[in-house]
């Protein structure tokens, strides 16, 4: 495993994360037990992922908390979230600080290093830093967690508005963010920012459906080609990200999705949630491995570049394509 400081936290963090949310939850959105789940974790630490992101909406804290006995407390960094935006309408300190202190309990533990604020679209973000973060960062004095950090919504801020403004604040350590090979302007819209403030990233959604079905891929590629906002020769092409794996490229699509996102300047971890033991380790295979050679880099620049809000969201929401109709 590669290690990497986590931004301003100062936390030193495998550059694989393990999320236990989306639409896996380590198999059990799937159907999977928990024995499964505690499997997918412990292999997960065995080959040295140490940073760990679940949520209080995920339902995960609990088979997160019962993994993690027996390891040394301070050899993971355990990430989880308070309800906001998404998950919770009326957010307010009082329920923000009581899922802090259920997240503890669920979690089985006496702090949390990163507690985050989940899903924080850009109408609500005064809210959050005026009237949420300050009772937060009141229990972060009493111990109860080490760092403050703010995850973005994806497709209902498909220009990161919300995080630019966090960026600026210094009230939040870490940030949680969107980026992925169809959908590229953190790299001009955040990264610059967070470097600069020294906010510690987490990467999301790096293949989320769009990587991990072939079909779904063309469908909404074929979509984009037809609406002209790719060239018309890929609208036939089934498998359009194919130019990417040769010898000396990707070994398959997902390869390259995550190496794409993993040698971004500006990313710390790359989170990928999986309930498929050998998907966790080719995922780690590809987050170890050197980037796309660049003559692939450049042509995902060249191609998708100029895309924004493409295969952010989940398939029942839009069955083909794969563009989010958040703004
Ligand atoms: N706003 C927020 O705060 C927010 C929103 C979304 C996500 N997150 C966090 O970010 C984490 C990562 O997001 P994500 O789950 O969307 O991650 P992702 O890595 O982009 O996508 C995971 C999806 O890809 C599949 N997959 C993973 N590895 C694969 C492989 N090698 N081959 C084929 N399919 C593969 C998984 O299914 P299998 O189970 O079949 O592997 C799963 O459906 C979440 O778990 C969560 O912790 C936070």
């Amino acid at each position: 495993m590669d290690y990497t400081t986590l931004g301003r936290t100062g936390l030193k963090v495998s550059i694989a994360g393990l999320g236990t949310g989306g639409f896996s939850r380590l198999g059990l959105g799937t159907g999977k037990d928990e024995a499964h789940a505690i499997g997918i974790i412990r292999a997960a630490l065995d080959l040295g992922v140490n940073l760990f992101d679940t949520a209080a909406a995920y339902g995960t804290e609990p088979v997160l908390g019962k993994a993690l006995r027996g390891t040394p407390r301070d050899e993971v960094v355990i990430c989880t979230k308070a309800p906001f935006g998404i998950s919770s309408s009326g957010s307010s300190p009082e329920r923000a600080v009581a899922s802090l202190d259920r997240s503890l309990k669920e979690l089985g533990t006496d702090y949390i290093d990163v507690y985050q604020l989940h899903g924080v679209s850009p109408a609500a973000y005064d809210h959050a830093r005026d009237a949420i973060a300050p009772a937060l960062l009141r229990e972060k004095d009493k111990g109860k967690f080490r760092h403050l950090g703010i995850t973005e919504t994806g497709p209902g801020d498909l220009p990161h508005e919300m995080v630019q403004r966090a960026c600026r604040d210094g009230v939040w350590d870490t940030a949680m963010i969107a980026f992925h090979m169809m959908h590229q302007n953190a790299r001009a819209n955040v990264f610059p920012l967070t470097r600069e403030h020294r906010v510690g990233t987490l990467l999301m959604f790096a293949v989320r459906n769009i990587f991990s079905r072939p079909e779904r891929l063309a469908a909404t590629v074929r979509e984009l080609a037809d609406a002209g906002e790719l060239p018309p020769e890929l609208a036939s092409n089934p498998d359009p990200l194919g130019f990417l794996v040769h010898p000396g490229g990707a070994s398959s699509v997902v390869d390259a999705a995550y190496r794409f996102v993993r040698h971004e300047p500006g990313v710390d971890v790359v989170l990928f949630g999986t309930g498929d033991e050998a998907h966790l380790r080719t995922n780690i295979d590809s987050l170890l491995k050197p980037p796309l050679p660049e003559p692939d880099r450049a042509q995902l620049a060249h191609l998708f570049g100029r895309l924004v809000g493409v295969g952010l969201d989940a398939p029942h929401l839009t069955p083909l394509s794969g563009r989010s109709k958040g703004g």
